[in-house]
Protein backbone atom coordinates (compact mmCIF):
# COMPACT_ATOMS: atom_id res chain seq x y z
CA UNK A 1 0.00 0.00 0.00
CA UNK A 2 1.72 3.53 -1.21
CA UNK A 3 -0.49 5.77 0.56
CA UNK A 4 -3.33 3.83 2.92
CA UNK A 5 -1.21 2.26 6.02
CA UNK A 6 2.09 4.64 5.65
CA UNK A 7 0.52 7.62 5.83
CA UNK A 8 -1.96 6.69 9.01
CA UNK A 9 1.26 5.36 10.14
CA UNK A 10 3.13 8.32 9.98
CA UNK A 11 0.13 10.89 11.39
CA UNK A 12 0.11 8.82 14.48
CA UNK A 13 3.83 8.90 14.89
CA UNK A 14 4.60 12.73 14.41
CA UNK A 15 1.63 12.96 16.94
CA UNK A 16 3.97 11.13 19.51
CA UNK A 17 6.19 14.55 19.34
CA UNK A 18 3.25 16.55 19.68
CA UNK A 19 2.46 17.41 15.91
CA UNK A 20 -0.53 17.42 14.18
CA UNK A 21 -1.00 17.04 10.21
CA UNK A 22 -0.42 19.82 7.80
CA UNK A 23 -3.41 20.40 7.00
CA UNK A 24 -6.90 18.91 8.51
CA UNK A 25 -7.98 15.37 7.58
CA UNK A 26 -11.54 15.97 8.68
CA UNK A 27 -12.94 18.20 5.57
CA UNK A 28 -15.60 20.41 7.78
CA UNK A 29 -12.24 21.17 9.63
CA UNK A 30 -10.37 21.58 6.35
CA UNK A 31 -12.34 24.09 4.90
CA UNK A 32 -13.19 25.99 8.57
CA UNK A 33 -9.23 26.67 8.80
CA UNK A 34 -9.45 28.13 5.03
CA UNK A 35 -12.35 30.40 5.32
CA UNK A 36 -9.89 31.35 8.24
CA UNK A 37 -7.09 31.94 5.97
CA UNK A 38 -9.15 33.55 3.04
CA UNK A 39 -9.98 37.39 2.53
CA UNK A 40 -14.29 37.23 2.60
CA UNK A 41 -14.41 37.26 -0.76
CA UNK A 42 -12.25 35.10 -2.07
CA UNK A 43 -14.55 32.57 -0.02
CA UNK A 44 -17.29 33.56 -0.64
CA UNK A 45 -16.28 33.33 -4.42
CA UNK A 46 -15.00 29.49 -3.61
CA UNK A 47 -17.50 28.18 -1.55
CA UNK A 48 -20.21 29.95 -2.93
CA UNK A 49 -23.29 28.06 -4.68
CA UNK A 50 -25.97 29.03 -7.19
CA UNK A 51 -28.61 30.46 -5.64
CA UNK A 52 -30.22 29.17 -2.10
CA UNK A 53 -27.32 26.64 -2.18
CA UNK A 54 -30.14 23.93 -3.30
CA UNK A 55 -27.81 21.85 -5.96
CA UNK A 56 -24.80 22.01 -3.73
CA UNK A 57 -26.77 20.76 -0.54
CA UNK A 58 -28.39 18.31 -2.98
CA UNK A 59 -25.12 17.09 -4.03
CA UNK A 60 -23.47 16.32 -0.64
CA UNK A 61 -26.80 14.30 0.74
CA UNK A 62 -26.88 12.35 -2.31
CA UNK A 63 -23.76 10.28 -1.26
CA UNK A 64 -25.68 9.73 1.71
CA UNK A 65 -28.50 7.93 -0.36
CA UNK A 66 -25.62 5.27 -1.54
CA UNK A 67 -24.35 2.87 0.87
CA UNK A 68 -21.51 0.88 0.05
CA UNK A 69 -21.48 -2.76 0.57
CA UNK A 70 -18.14 -5.18 2.18
CA UNK A 71 -17.55 -8.77 2.04
CA UNK A 72 -15.50 -10.03 4.93
CA UNK A 73 -12.67 -12.45 5.28
CA UNK A 74 -11.13 -11.19 1.68
CA UNK A 75 -9.21 -8.00 3.37
CA UNK A 76 -6.21 -7.87 1.16
CA UNK A 77 -2.77 -5.41 1.96
CA UNK A 78 -1.91 -4.43 -1.29
CA UNK A 79 -4.65 -2.03 -3.48
CA UNK A 80 -4.32 -1.15 -7.11
CA UNK A 81 -5.88 1.87 -7.06
CA UNK A 82 -4.70 2.76 -10.89
CA UNK A 83 -7.57 3.37 -13.42
CA UNK A 84 -7.82 2.88 -17.61
CA UNK A 85 -8.88 6.40 -19.33
CA UNK A 86 -9.28 6.38 -22.91
CA UNK A 87 -6.83 3.42 -23.11
CA UNK A 88 -3.87 5.08 -21.24
CA UNK A 89 -3.42 4.01 -17.16
CA UNK A 90 -3.29 7.10 -14.39
CA UNK A 91 -1.76 5.52 -11.49
CA UNK A 92 -4.99 7.05 -9.36
CA UNK A 93 -8.19 7.68 -10.17
CA UNK A 94 -8.20 10.95 -9.28
CA UNK A 95 -8.04 14.42 -11.73
CA UNK A 96 -7.50 17.41 -10.69
CA UNK A 97 -10.59 19.52 -11.51
CA UNK A 98 -10.45 23.01 -13.39
CA UNK A 99 -10.57 25.75 -10.97
CA UNK A 100 -10.05 29.43 -11.86
CA UNK A 101 -8.75 32.25 -10.24
CA UNK A 102 -6.45 30.09 -7.89
CA UNK A 103 -4.74 33.54 -6.97
CA UNK A 104 -7.72 34.00 -3.79
CA UNK A 105 -6.52 30.47 -2.52
CA UNK A 106 -2.98 30.93 -2.54
CA UNK A 107 -0.01 32.94 -3.82
CA UNK A 108 1.31 29.81 -5.71
CA UNK A 109 -2.11 29.26 -7.17
CA UNK A 110 -2.08 26.63 -10.32
CA UNK A 111 1.62 26.40 -10.10
CA UNK A 112 1.48 25.33 -6.41
CA UNK A 113 -1.20 23.02 -7.88
CA UNK A 114 1.14 21.62 -10.48
CA UNK A 115 3.34 20.64 -8.18
CA UNK A 116 1.25 18.91 -5.84
CA UNK A 117 -0.45 16.95 -8.76
CA UNK A 118 3.58 15.72 -10.33
CA UNK A 119 4.22 14.50 -7.04
CA UNK A 120 1.19 11.80 -7.33
CA UNK A 121 0.84 11.31 -10.38
CA UNK A 122 -2.23 13.14 -10.50
CA UNK A 123 -3.75 14.53 -14.06
CA UNK A 124 -4.20 18.30 -13.32
CA UNK A 125 -6.60 20.53 -15.52
CA UNK A 126 -5.26 23.77 -16.27
CA UNK A 127 -8.34 26.35 -16.28
CA UNK A 128 -9.47 28.60 -18.93
CA UNK A 129 -9.35 31.47 -15.98
CA UNK A 130 -5.92 30.27 -14.81
CA UNK A 131 -4.39 32.68 -12.65
CA UNK A 132 -0.54 31.24 -13.99
CA UNK A 133 -1.11 30.26 -17.15
CA UNK A 134 -0.72 27.05 -19.23
CA UNK A 135 2.95 27.24 -20.15
CA UNK A 136 4.19 28.25 -17.33
CA UNK A 137 2.42 25.25 -15.07
CA UNK A 138 3.01 22.62 -17.96
CA UNK A 139 7.29 24.03 -17.22
CA UNK A 140 6.86 23.07 -13.73
CA UNK A 141 5.22 19.60 -14.76
CA UNK A 142 7.78 17.84 -16.69
CA UNK A 143 6.27 14.51 -18.15
CA UNK A 144 3.61 14.41 -15.79
CA UNK A 145 0.22 14.29 -17.60
CA UNK A 146 -2.23 17.62 -17.91
CA UNK A 147 -5.22 18.32 -19.76
CA UNK A 148 -6.84 22.09 -20.70
CA UNK A 149 -10.35 23.41 -19.88
CA UNK A 150 -11.95 25.65 -22.60
CA UNK A 151 -14.69 27.88 -22.31
CA UNK A 152 -15.72 28.45 -25.33
CA UNK A 153 -14.85 32.25 -26.54
CA UNK A 154 -17.24 34.48 -28.86
CA UNK A 155 -14.01 34.50 -31.16
CA UNK A 156 -13.33 31.42 -32.60
CA UNK A 157 -9.82 32.60 -33.21
CA UNK A 158 -8.95 32.78 -29.65
CA UNK A 159 -10.26 29.43 -29.26
CA UNK A 160 -8.03 28.28 -32.18
CA UNK A 161 -5.24 29.83 -30.40
CA UNK A 162 -6.00 28.26 -26.68
CA UNK A 163 -6.04 24.60 -28.05
CA UNK A 164 -2.67 25.02 -30.04
CA UNK A 165 -0.88 26.32 -27.08
CA UNK A 166 -2.48 23.50 -25.12
CA UNK A 167 -1.37 20.88 -27.53
CA UNK A 168 2.02 22.96 -27.57
CA UNK A 169 2.52 22.75 -23.96
CA UNK A 170 1.69 18.85 -23.73
CA UNK A 171 -2.05 18.60 -22.58
CA UNK A 172 -3.28 14.87 -23.82
CA UNK A 173 -7.17 16.10 -23.66
CA UNK A 174 -9.15 19.44 -24.19
CA UNK A 175 -12.45 19.84 -22.08
CA UNK A 176 -15.21 22.44 -22.66
CA UNK A 177 -17.11 23.03 -19.72
CA UNK A 178 -20.56 23.45 -21.41
CA UNK A 179 -22.46 24.78 -18.22
CA UNK A 180 -21.12 28.04 -17.89
CA UNK A 181 -22.79 30.13 -20.87
CA UNK A 182 -23.43 33.16 -18.29
CA UNK A 183 -22.09 33.02 -14.57
CA UNK A 184 -24.65 31.20 -12.29
CA UNK A 185 -26.71 33.63 -9.53
CA UNK A 186 -24.48 34.07 -6.77
CA UNK A 187 -25.76 35.61 -3.72
CA UNK A 188 -22.38 35.34 -2.13
CA UNK A 189 -20.73 36.90 -4.56
CA UNK A 190 -23.18 39.25 -5.70
CA UNK A 191 -23.53 40.58 -1.65
CA UNK A 192 -19.89 41.36 -1.89
CA UNK A 193 -20.37 43.01 -5.05
CA UNK A 194 -16.89 41.53 -6.03
CA UNK A 195 -16.02 39.52 -9.45
CA UNK A 196 -12.36 38.62 -9.89
CA UNK A 197 -11.99 38.78 -13.33
CA UNK A 198 -12.66 42.22 -12.68
CA UNK A 199 -9.70 43.12 -10.59
CA UNK A 200 -7.59 41.54 -13.83
CA UNK A 201 -7.35 38.14 -11.82
CA UNK A 202 -7.70 34.31 -13.31
CA UNK A 203 -6.98 36.07 -16.55
CA UNK A 204 -3.68 34.62 -17.15
CA UNK A 205 -4.36 32.16 -20.39
CA UNK A 206 -5.81 35.88 -22.34
CA UNK A 207 -2.95 38.30 -20.93
CA UNK A 208 -0.33 35.66 -22.22
CA UNK A 209 -1.99 34.82 -25.47
CA UNK A 210 -1.23 36.99 -28.98
CA UNK A 211 -4.57 36.87 -30.47
CA UNK A 212 -6.63 37.86 -27.42
CA UNK A 213 -3.69 40.79 -27.03
CA UNK A 214 -4.12 41.68 -30.56
CA UNK A 215 -8.06 41.92 -29.47
CA UNK A 216 -6.97 44.29 -27.24
CA UNK A 217 -4.92 46.61 -29.12
CA UNK A 218 -7.58 46.79 -31.46
CA UNK A 219 -10.23 47.91 -28.61
CA UNK A 220 -7.30 50.13 -27.37
CA UNK A 221 -7.44 51.96 -31.06
CA UNK A 222 -11.62 51.87 -30.90
CA UNK A 223 -12.79 54.44 -28.78
CA UNK A 224 -16.52 52.93 -29.43
CA UNK A 225 -15.42 49.88 -27.38
CA UNK A 226 -15.51 52.22 -23.87
CA UNK A 227 -18.77 51.20 -22.17
CA UNK A 228 -21.47 53.85 -21.62
CA UNK A 229 -22.13 51.58 -18.39
CA UNK A 230 -18.41 51.84 -16.12
CA UNK A 231 -18.97 52.39 -12.85
CA UNK A 232 -18.95 55.77 -10.87
CA UNK A 233 -15.20 57.33 -10.64
CA UNK A 234 -14.87 57.57 -6.56
CA UNK A 235 -11.85 56.61 -4.67
CA UNK A 236 -12.39 53.49 -4.25
CA UNK A 237 -12.98 53.16 -8.35
CA UNK A 238 -9.40 54.98 -8.83
CA UNK A 239 -7.88 51.87 -6.21
CA UNK A 240 -9.28 49.45 -8.13
CA UNK A 241 -8.17 50.86 -11.28
CA UNK A 242 -4.63 51.20 -9.77
CA UNK A 243 -4.66 47.77 -8.20
CA UNK A 244 -5.70 46.00 -11.62
CA UNK A 245 -3.23 47.84 -13.65
CA UNK A 246 -0.29 46.69 -10.99
CA UNK A 247 -1.75 43.03 -11.39
CA UNK A 248 -2.06 43.13 -15.26
CA UNK A 249 1.09 41.84 -17.45
CA UNK A 250 3.05 44.25 -18.98
CA UNK A 251 4.28 47.45 -16.18
CA UNK A 252 1.90 49.50 -13.83
CA UNK A 253 2.58 53.00 -15.63
CA UNK A 254 1.86 51.97 -19.01
CA UNK A 255 -1.06 50.21 -18.45
CA UNK A 256 -2.18 53.06 -16.39
CA UNK A 257 -1.43 55.37 -19.06
CA UNK A 258 -2.35 53.14 -21.89
CA UNK A 259 -5.82 51.62 -19.78
CA UNK A 260 -3.91 48.74 -21.75
CA UNK A 261 -5.39 46.79 -18.28
CA UNK A 262 -8.63 48.32 -18.06
CA UNK A 263 -9.12 47.76 -22.00
CA UNK A 264 -8.06 44.07 -21.22
CA UNK A 265 -10.60 43.31 -18.88
CA UNK A 266 -13.53 45.05 -20.47
CA UNK A 267 -12.15 42.93 -23.59
CA UNK A 268 -12.74 39.88 -21.76
CA UNK A 269 -16.20 40.24 -20.67
CA UNK A 270 -17.32 40.94 -24.15
CA UNK A 271 -15.55 37.73 -25.18
CA UNK A 272 -15.40 35.20 -22.97
CA UNK A 273 -18.89 33.64 -22.68
CA UNK A 274 -20.76 32.37 -25.83
CA UNK A 275 -23.97 31.73 -24.94
CA UNK A 276 -25.33 30.60 -28.29
CA UNK A 277 -23.04 27.44 -28.52
CA UNK A 278 -24.02 24.68 -30.07
CA UNK A 279 -23.54 20.80 -30.63
CA UNK A 280 -22.78 21.04 -34.27
CA UNK A 281 -20.20 23.42 -32.53
CA UNK A 282 -18.26 21.01 -30.81
CA UNK A 283 -17.32 19.61 -35.09
CA UNK A 284 -15.62 22.76 -35.47
CA UNK A 285 -13.47 22.01 -32.54
CA UNK A 286 -13.08 18.40 -33.72
CA UNK A 287 -11.40 19.66 -37.02
CA UNK A 288 -9.04 22.14 -34.98
CA UNK A 289 -7.01 19.33 -32.94
CA UNK A 290 -6.40 15.77 -32.54
CA UNK A 291 -6.86 15.49 -28.96
CA UNK A 292 -9.47 13.69 -27.60
CA UNK A 293 -12.60 16.38 -26.45
CA UNK A 294 -13.98 16.08 -23.36
CA UNK A 295 -17.64 17.93 -22.55
CA UNK A 296 -18.16 19.17 -18.63
CA UNK A 297 -21.30 19.62 -17.11
CA UNK A 298 -23.55 16.52 -18.28
CA UNK A 299 -26.10 16.10 -16.40
CA UNK A 300 -29.17 14.03 -18.58
CA UNK A 301 -29.03 10.74 -20.91
CA UNK A 302 -30.25 12.42 -23.63
CA UNK A 303 -27.63 15.00 -23.60
CA UNK A 304 -24.76 11.93 -23.76
CA UNK A 305 -26.64 10.34 -26.80
CA UNK A 306 -25.57 14.13 -28.28
CA UNK A 307 -22.24 13.87 -27.80
CA UNK A 308 -21.84 10.30 -29.08
CA UNK A 309 -22.39 12.23 -32.14
CA UNK A 310 -20.56 15.05 -31.62
CA UNK A 311 -17.27 13.51 -32.17
CA UNK A 312 -16.59 13.75 -27.90
CA UNK A 313 -14.20 11.19 -26.21
CA UNK A 314 -15.30 11.68 -23.00
CA UNK A 315 -18.12 12.92 -20.74
CA UNK A 316 -17.39 14.84 -17.45
CA UNK A 317 -21.09 14.63 -15.21
CA UNK A 318 -20.93 17.53 -13.41
CA UNK A 319 -22.96 20.52 -12.23
CA UNK A 320 -19.72 22.31 -11.49
CA UNK A 321 -20.13 21.83 -7.74
CA UNK A 322 -23.49 23.46 -7.66
CA UNK A 323 -22.68 26.49 -8.63
CA UNK A 324 -24.44 27.30 -11.70
CA UNK A 325 -27.96 25.83 -11.46
CA UNK A 326 -29.87 26.02 -8.28
CA UNK A 327 -32.51 23.65 -7.94
CA UNK A 328 -30.66 21.29 -9.54
CA UNK A 329 -30.52 17.10 -9.10
CA UNK A 330 -27.28 15.70 -7.22
CA UNK A 331 -24.52 15.05 -9.82
CA UNK A 332 -24.29 11.86 -8.60
CA UNK A 333 -28.02 10.65 -9.02
CA UNK A 334 -27.48 12.11 -12.60
CA UNK A 335 -23.93 9.80 -12.85
CA UNK A 336 -26.57 6.78 -11.59
CA UNK A 337 -28.91 7.32 -14.69
CA UNK A 338 -25.88 8.14 -17.15
CA UNK A 339 -23.89 5.27 -16.13
CA UNK A 340 -26.42 2.58 -16.42
CA UNK A 341 -27.32 3.90 -20.10
CA UNK A 342 -23.74 4.61 -20.97
CA UNK A 343 -20.67 2.47 -19.09
CA UNK A 344 -18.34 1.20 -21.50
CA UNK A 345 -20.35 3.10 -24.24
CA UNK A 346 -18.11 6.31 -23.98
CA UNK A 347 -15.53 6.80 -21.11
CA UNK A 348 -17.31 8.65 -17.96
CA UNK A 349 -16.07 10.91 -15.22
CA UNK A 350 -17.28 12.41 -12.08
CA UNK A 351 -17.50 15.80 -10.11
CA UNK A 352 -19.34 17.41 -7.59
CA UNK A 353 -19.39 16.72 -4.04
CA UNK A 354 -16.99 14.57 -3.55
CA UNK A 355 -15.26 14.90 -0.05
CA UNK A 356 -13.59 11.88 1.06
CA UNK A 357 -12.21 8.37 -0.15
CA UNK A 358 -15.24 6.91 0.39
CA UNK A 359 -17.31 9.29 -2.05
CA UNK A 360 -14.92 8.39 -4.86
CA UNK A 361 -15.40 4.62 -4.63
CA UNK A 362 -19.17 5.15 -4.61
CA UNK A 363 -18.74 7.10 -7.77
CA UNK A 364 -16.18 4.60 -8.99
CA UNK A 365 -18.94 1.80 -8.24
CA UNK A 366 -21.62 3.67 -10.05
CA UNK A 367 -19.90 3.67 -13.07
CA UNK A 368 -17.49 6.43 -13.23
CA UNK A 369 -13.67 5.95 -15.01
CA UNK A 370 -12.45 8.78 -12.95
CA UNK A 371 -13.38 11.34 -10.72
CA UNK A 372 -12.28 15.09 -10.47
CA UNK A 373 -11.75 16.72 -6.72
CA UNK A 374 -12.58 19.99 -6.85
CA UNK A 375 -13.15 22.25 -3.89
CA UNK A 376 -10.94 20.26 -1.67
CA UNK A 377 -7.44 21.04 -2.90
CA UNK A 378 -8.21 24.42 -3.14
CA UNK A 379 -8.80 24.82 0.24
CA UNK A 380 -5.40 22.65 1.03
CA UNK A 381 -3.58 25.24 -1.36
CA UNK A 382 -5.31 27.75 0.67
CA UNK A 383 -3.93 26.82 4.37
CA UNK A 384 0.02 25.48 3.42
CA UNK A 385 -0.01 26.10 -0.53
CA UNK A 386 1.51 23.50 -2.65
CA UNK A 387 2.28 21.24 0.38
CA UNK A 388 -1.59 21.76 1.56
CA UNK A 389 -2.66 20.66 -2.03
CA UNK A 390 -0.44 17.65 -2.22
CA UNK A 391 -1.94 16.71 1.53
CA UNK A 392 -5.06 16.86 0.53
CA UNK A 393 -4.69 14.53 -2.44
CA UNK A 394 -2.36 12.66 -0.40
CA UNK A 395 -4.98 11.71 2.49
CA UNK A 396 -7.91 11.08 -0.44
CA UNK A 397 -5.46 7.99 -1.85
CA UNK A 398 -4.82 6.95 1.45
CA UNK A 399 -8.85 6.54 2.39
CA UNK A 400 -9.29 4.68 -1.02
CA UNK A 401 -6.40 2.34 -0.31
CA UNK A 402 -7.81 2.03 3.39
CA UNK A 403 -11.17 1.49 2.22
CA UNK A 404 -11.02 -0.71 -0.83
CA UNK A 405 -8.67 -3.09 1.63
CA UNK A 406 -11.84 -3.36 4.15
CA UNK A 407 -14.20 -3.95 1.68
CA UNK A 408 -11.58 -7.04 0.17
CA UNK A 409 -11.35 -5.44 -3.41
CA UNK A 410 -8.11 -5.59 -4.85
CA UNK A 411 -8.51 -3.40 -7.82
CA UNK A 412 -10.21 -0.09 -8.04
CA UNK A 413 -11.08 -1.00 -11.06
CA UNK A 414 -13.37 -4.18 -10.19
CA UNK A 415 -15.74 -2.10 -8.51
CA UNK A 416 -19.14 -2.66 -9.69
CA UNK A 417 -22.57 -1.94 -9.11
CA UNK A 418 -23.11 -4.91 -6.89
CA UNK A 419 -20.82 -3.03 -4.80
CA UNK A 420 -23.40 -0.27 -4.11
CA UNK A 421 -27.06 -0.10 -2.90
CA UNK A 422 -29.21 2.95 -3.26
CA UNK A 423 -31.17 3.29 0.33
C1 LIG B 1 -14.83 25.89 -10.38
N1 LIG B 1 -15.16 25.08 -11.45
C2 LIG B 1 -14.67 25.38 -12.69
N2 LIG B 1 -14.97 24.56 -13.76
C3 LIG B 1 -14.45 24.81 -14.98
O1 LIG B 1 -14.72 24.06 -15.90
N3 LIG B 1 -13.62 25.88 -15.16
C4 LIG B 1 -13.29 26.74 -14.17
O2 LIG B 1 -12.54 27.69 -14.37
C5 LIG B 1 -13.86 26.50 -12.89
N4 LIG B 1 -13.62 27.36 -11.85
C6 LIG B 1 -14.06 27.06 -10.60
C7 LIG B 1 -13.74 27.89 -9.54
C8 LIG B 1 -14.12 27.56 -8.25
C9 LIG B 1 -13.72 28.43 -7.11
C10 LIG B 1 -14.86 26.37 -8.01
C11 LIG B 1 -15.23 25.94 -6.62
C12 LIG B 1 -15.21 25.56 -9.07
C13 LIG B 1 -15.91 23.83 -11.24
C14 LIG B 1 -14.96 22.67 -10.91
O3 LIG B 1 -14.21 22.30 -12.02
C15 LIG B 1 -15.72 21.43 -10.42
O4 LIG B 1 -16.72 21.11 -11.35
C16 LIG B 1 -16.36 21.67 -9.05
O5 LIG B 1 -15.44 22.29 -8.19
C17 LIG B 1 -16.82 20.35 -8.44
O6 LIG B 1 -17.55 20.58 -7.27
P1 LIG B 1 -16.94 20.45 -5.78
O7 LIG B 1 -16.50 19.02 -5.64
O8 LIG B 1 -15.82 21.41 -5.70
O9 LIG B 1 -18.07 20.82 -4.89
Amino acid sequence: MRYGVPSQKQIFLKGMAGEKPLVPVHYKKLEELAESKLSAEAYAYIAGGAGAGDTMRANREAFGRYRLQAQMMRSVSEVDIGVTILGKTYKTPLLAAPIGVLELAHREADAGVAKACSRLDIPMIFSNQASVDMETCASRMKDQPRWFQLYWSKSDELVHSFVKRAEKCGCEAIVVTLDTTSLGWRPMDLDLAYLPFLRAMGLAQYSSDPVFQSIVEQNLQDPSSEKPDSPAVNLTTLRNIIRLSHHYPGGFFKNLTSKRALTAVRTFIDIYMRPELRWNDLHRLREMTRLPIWIKGVHVPDDVEKALDSGVSGVIVSNHGGRQIDGGMAALDALDQIAERYKKKIPILFDSGIRTGADVIKALALGADGVLIGRPYVYGLSIAGAAGAEAVFRFLLAEIELQLSLMGIFRIRDLSRENIIRI
